[in-house]
């Protein structure tokens, strides 16, 4: 057993020489702060600036743009928790994915997948080009030769731009899709790009990129880390000094840092992530067996069911299958119905929260992808995404089935019978 030891500084610290699990490090802080009262809750440092010794002599934070003691315990726990070499907090995912695009140069290429969340879409079909001068390239992130094939067009000198930046989702948001995320590590190395892996779906309890060879991981901390609906942040775990460093001079000059109060809401939610996820995917599972029995689904997209696609490669690189399901019914009607006829599933955008949420992605939280775009893609409208929260399961299937009764009663069965 691992026995905890006080040293004379007051920082507590395993005395084992095995590391605790995340589970375990979780719960105790990664780093500590100076504290003459040494409170068990992290203080919130809710200030904008901080008295400095003198006008030459600076103290350890000046100004929370640059630095705040909060989102120091904050960047230094997820950094632990990741294996990375720093890690940084950011307003919104999206700040922190509009943070790795600065990396990118005009004139060079970002590579993404085809099934990727709406806002990330929206940043790559609208901001970068035209107002970053980048180029962006989608590709079927699932077949790892297409990227090899994407890397290796950057490279022949024919007026196509090198590939800087494999931006990774996986699984995918809304379709859940799987991409082998050790095999484009390793492909995009061998082409000097940086690979950042979007990991909000898994966060680092059930997959952590870095250890599979990223160089950025993404989460946005706005699900699992906060975990209750109440926050909005971001956070990348950066590997090497150079990159860290790049980001750090982002996040310090752009101001798209996370929020102290925030900082202090996600360590709290930080505490509690593995036990909420673990029983969050434990009730995703069995809705998502429950969906696919269920005559009026046609298609069910779950990372943890042994039909998915690639659940082998999954399975290799994360533990649990975790709590976002998404499915089809063929009939935008019967998806409607039974979105807006449970009681307990908060018809919402985001995912992640202890509450379960459902929504219809086509109408939400991709409606900023072009219809065009959607269609080409196979994004169809009648697709419902659901993501479990911790209610007990027993009510949670009481509640679609009622729903799914009222759209089969509406609508008839007839649109899932195509499985
Ligand atoms: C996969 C994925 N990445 C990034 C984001 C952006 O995160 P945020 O909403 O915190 O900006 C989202 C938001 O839904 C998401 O689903």
């Amino acid at each position: 057993m691992m026995m905890m030891k006080k040293k004379k500084n007051g920082r507590t610290t395993a005395s084992a020489s095995k590391r605790p699990t995340i589970e375990t490090r979780l719960v105790h802080l990664a780093g500590k702060l100076e504290d003459p009262f040494d409170s068990v809750a992290p203080p919130l440092y809710q200030t904008a600036t901080f008295n400095q010794p003198g006008a030459t002599d600076f103290g350890a934070y000046d100004y929370s743009r640059s630095g705040n003691p909060t989102r120091t315990l904050l960047e230094n726990q997820m950094a632990d928790i990741e294996n990375a070499d720093g890690a940084f907090a950011f307003a919104s995912g999206m700040a922190a994915i509009a943070t790795v695009m600065r990396l990118v140069k005009p004139g060079e290429c970002v590579l993404a997948g085809n099934d990727i969340y709406g806002g990330t879409q929206r940043f790559l079909g609208k901001i970068a080009p035209a107002k970053q001068g980048l180029t962006v390239k989608h590709v079927d992130m699932t077949q790892v030769e297409e990227v090899k094939a994407a890397l290796e067009e950057g490279t022949k000198g024919n007026g196509q731009p090198p590939v800087k930046l494999v931006l990774i989702e996986s699984p995918t948001n809304p379709r859940l899709e799987v991409c082998d995320i050790s095999a484009i590590c390793k492909v995009a190395k061998e082409y000097g790009a940086v690979v950042c892996v979007d990991n909000s779906i898994m966060a680092p309890i059930f997959q952590r990129p870095i250890d599979l060879g990223a160089d950025i991981s993404m989460t946005s901390a706005t699900k699992f880390i906060a975990g209750h609906s109440d926050v909005t942040g971001g956070i990348l775990s950066v590997v090497g000094k150079e990159l860290c460093e790049e980001i750090y001079f982002h996040q310090n000059a752009e101001g798209n840092m996370m929020s102290p109060f925030e900082c202090w809401l996600s360590l709290r939610g930080l505490k509690t992530m593995a036990l909420r996820m673990e029983k969050q995917a434990q009730n995703a599972e069995k809705i998502a067996i429950f969906l696919a029995g269920h005559p009026l689904v046609k298609k069910v997209n779950y990372a943890g069911l042994p039909g998915h696609p690639n659940s082998g490669i999954h399975a290799s690189q994360a533990s649990s299958g975790g709590s976002i399901i998404s499915f089809e019914t063929g009939s935008v009607e019967a998806s409607r119905r039974i979105v807006e006829d449970t009681k307990l599933f908060k018809i919402t955008v985001s995912f992640g929260s202890v509450t379960s949420l459902i929504s219809m992605p086509c109408y939400m939280s991709h409606a900023s992808v072009p219809a065009e775009i959607r269609k080409e893609r196979g994004l169809v409208d009648d697709l419902v995404r659901i993501s479990a929260g911790i209610e007990n399961i027993d009510d949670l299937i009481g509640d679609l089935k009622e729903a799914f009764a009222g759209a089969e009663a509406a609508v008839g069965a007839s649109s899932g019978q195509a499985k």
